[in-house]
Parts: C-alpha cells; structure tokens; sequence
C-alpha cells in the first residue's frame, strides 16, 4: 500500500499571511502543498496566479501541488512551471487534447495530474492512465472550499485503484474535497492515498492543525 499523504488546500489558509501559512503547514506535519488555482470561467471563483506561487515558493521546500481549474489550461502550463509547480494537475475537459498538454507538462520536468469531476468518468482519461503521475478525483464540484463530499465518487476510487493494480501504473489516487474525519477512512480504504483538506485542516480542533493533519492520516 502507498503511504497515506496530506496535502493541505491553502484556499482554507489566512490569504493576507500565505507565506508564514505554508510554513506552519509544513511544520505541523504537511507532506505537500495544495494549490488552487481558478480562473472565474472554468469555476465561478478567482483565486491566485504564477507570480503568487513565485513568492510562495522560498517558504517552503514541500512538493507545491497545483491544481489548475482553469481553461483553456495548455498556454499557461509553462508559467506555472515556471513558477515552482512540481506537481501540475489539469482537468480533461480544459484542454484541446489532453495528451499534448500532458507532454508539455512532462516536458518541463514536472508530475503530471489529471482530475476528475464528480460527473466526469474514469474511462475519458483511461487511455493516459499510463502516462501520467496522479489522479486528482474531485468529491465536490470544483470551485469552492467547505463543501459536502459526494459519497458515489468512493465507487470512482475504487475502480482508479483496480485498473491500477491490474495494469500495474503508478499512478498515485488523490481525493479532493469535503474531506473530514468521518469519511477520510473509507475515502484511504477504497484506495486513495493523497488527500487533500482545506476546511478540516484550518477550522477543526480551534485551527490545530498539526492534530488535523494527524487524524486524518489515520487509517
Ligand atoms: C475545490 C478545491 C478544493 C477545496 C478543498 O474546488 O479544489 O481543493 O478547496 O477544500 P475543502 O476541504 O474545504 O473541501
Ligand atoms: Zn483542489
């Protein structure tokens, strides 16, 4: 079994203090970075760019994990790399062809994720499975934090974890969204190993997030 892994979601995080943020998260335990990026067309919410990331980048040495929920995504791939990404993550349905823009992710030296809507099926990126580093599984429609996880996604997680075990990929399973303590154990046990967290990372436990952090790993 892969390591349970926590990314913490920084759209949870005190915006105007995001630097001492990352630092606190990487203190308490944090084993990367969730960055969420939107744009106000692919999602009805705007949140940060590249040069936010840049300056980001010297306060932590963690894996940055950059969720791009924007479209058309491909033209801005290289500025995301170039800002410190070292995961970057693109939903299918915001590039032309999914196979060159993981290429040019690729091409830049960075892990390459792919994400998946609550309603969007594993089968549009089974043909890429192979090719790619992660699969961002979305339990909430993307856009905001504190939201309610959807349960039917946990079948989606179990099929990415069968498909990988029988063609023996690599790909690491992340899940995304609404993820609190009640339902991190059957989110790790239907075979996801990272998971992200804003809400219950920043606001449970009176913001202890070390303590947060810790129990959600919890199997
Ligand atoms: C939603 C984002 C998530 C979200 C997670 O569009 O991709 O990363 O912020 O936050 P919580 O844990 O609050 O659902
Ligand atoms: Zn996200």
């Amino acid at each position: 079994m892969k390591k349970i892994q926590i990314s913490p979601s920084i759209l949870s995080a005190d915006f105007s203090q995001l630097g001492n943020e990352i630092k606190r998260l990487e203190d308490a335990g944090a084993d990367m970075i969730h960055v969420d990026v939107m744009d106000g067309h692919f999602v009805p919410n705007l949140t940060i760019g590249p040069p936010v990331i840049k300056t980001l980048r010297k306060y932590s040495e963690l894996t940055f994990d950059v969720h791009l929920m924007i479209s058309p995504v491909h033209k801005y791939i290289k500025d995301f790399a170039d800002a410190g990404a070292d995961i970057i993550t693109i939903h299918p349905e915001a590039t032309k062809n999914l196979k060159e823009s993981i290429n040019h992710i690729k091409s830049f030296k960075k892990k390459v994720g792919v994400s998946l809507n609550p309603d969007t099926k594993v089968s549009i990126i089974e043909k890429e499975l192979e090719n790619i580093d992660l699969v961002l599984v979305m339990s909430v429609h993307p856009g905001f934090g504190g939201q309610k996880f959807i349960p039917e996604v946990l079948e989606k997680i179990e099929l990415l974890k069968k498909i990988r075990d029988k063609k023996k990929y690599k790909y690491d399973i992340e899940v995304d969204g609404g993820i609190n303590f009640e339902n991190s154990k059957s989110v790790i046990s239907a075979g996801a190993n990272i998971l992200v967290s804003g809400t219950t990372i920043f606001k449970e436990n009176d913001g202890n997030i070390k303590k947060n952090i810790e129990t959600l790993k919890e199997v």
